[in-house]
């Protein structure tokens, strides 16, 4: 492939990895990804945005070979995650004048994760700019999207901001710019959902931020670039900022079909009062999707059989995930079955201690769930959908 010119002398140079298929050893990438990163030339300094996962060194390499880069005075690093920054020990070696400009905060983790020499760095405030001659790039400190050091970084005369992983997707794909929007759109609440939304307080104040500069491109360091910036800038608005809307995600595990018949029945029941639910079978589910949902539930019920006393273990990993993703959620209740006792609801509960919840009552049924066992069910389907009704989450 050969780089791909965006104005006159910047470039995208970046790799696409289409056959990777998981991210951290944790997070699926059903449709792989991209390391973007981004070649400026200006009058006087040339600047390297980003670089690429180290597995994909020989083509960011082979892309600065094509343009015949000899010299690259400055190397960008927005973030510290290797995924971006794991080449720069390569590029430095080829460009042994090269700088690397990052936050304070992001010098001493690539110390730390790259071993790069102290002396290669120049540190920058935020709102500092930097001169390549006819262009300039001003550094925007933008903390915790996704790590405590980040930065965007903003090319002021052609009006693109480089954000790295905010606004990103992980998607493998030629296309330089959206084309299509509802994929994108996928690609991107699924991202923002995994890696952001932990985060979303620090979201809000990054999108109010940036919410004057005039931006006629976002090119992140995952996934498409935005041409039509709003396309992304309101759907983060929307998943940073909006109230939770009228819906249930139902992650659960049934092994001898009790739990499943009760996660059945209400469903139907929510479904009848017109809530919205969102079901998940954590033994098949791709846990990208159940994240994608938590973003606007307005609720969670948890169902799970008992096993040694305790909740399934499917259900354990569900339940940590949901808490370390700090959706808005308002509302959890928790359903399933037992033998002969156990501490299933005590212990999911302890597990959702950032979550501020209200817990609406759980339904536990002795063997297979009998009448008494489907009213309660009845019950916590129209306490929910009260509710939802009473807070306007439509
Ligand atoms: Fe794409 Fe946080 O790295």
């Amino acid at each position: 492939m050969k780089p791909r010119e965006i104005r006159p002398e910047v470039y995208w140079v970046g790799a696409i990895d289409w056959d990777r298929r998981l991210f951290d050893a944790l997070i699926p990438l059903p449709d792989g990804t991209s390391y973007n990163s981004y070649l400026i030339r200006g009058s006087e300094k040339t600047a390297l945005i980003d670089t690429v996962d180290p597995t994909m060194e020989e083509v960011l390499i082979n892309h600065l070979n094509q343009l015949g880069v000899e010299g690259i005075d400055y190397v960008v690093a927005n973030h510290a995650e290797q995924d971006h920054s794991g080449t720069i020990p390569q590029v430095l070696e080829k460009c042994p004048q090269a700088k690397v400009i990052v936050t304070p905060r992001c010098k001493g983790m690539l110390i730390d994760l790259l071993l790069i020499p102290e002396e290669r760095f120049i540190t920058v405030n935020d709102k500092e700019t930097i001169s390549l001659g006819d262009r300039t790039l001003e550094f925007i400190h933008a903390p915790w999207v996704h790590w405590p050091e980040t930065m965007l970084t903003y090319l002021k005369e052609d009006k693109i901001l480089f954000p790295c992983d905010f606004f990103g997707s992980h998607l493998a794909t030629t296309d330089l710019y959206v084309t299509d929007e509802g994929q994108v759109y996928e690609a991107a609440k699924r991202y923002y959902a995994e890696i952001m939304m932990p985060f979303r307080t620090n979201i809000q104040k990054n999108l109010e931020k940036i919410k004057d500069y005039a931006i006629d491109i976002i090119a992140p360091s995952h996934g498409s670039m935005y041409d039509k910036p709003e396309f992304i800038l309101k759907a983060y608005h929307s998943w940073a900022f909006d109230e939770p809307k009228n819906i249930v995600v139902l992650p659960y595990v049934s092994m001898h079909g009790s739990t499943c018949e009760m996660v059945e029945y209400l469903v139907g029941a929510l479904a009848q009062m017109g809530v919205t639910v969102k079901q998940f079978d954590l033994t098949v589910t791709d846990l990208g999707k159940l994240a994608m949902a938590l973003v606007d539930a307005a609720t969670i019920v948890i169902g799970t059989p008992t096993v040694l006393a305790g909740p399934h273990p499917s259900v354990v990993y569900a339940a940590f995930l949901a808490n370390a993703l700090r959706p808005n959620l308002k509302f959890a209740s928790i359903i399933g079955s037992y033998g002969w006792g156990g501490k299933a609801v005590e212990q999911l509960i302890g597990m959702l201690p950032n979550l501020k919840i209200e817990l609406l009552t759980p339904v536990l049924s002795k063997g297979f769930p009998k009448e008494e066992d489907f009213k309660a069910l009845e019950t916590l389907a129209s306490t929910i959908a009260q509710k939802h009704k009473e807070h306007g989450f439509a």
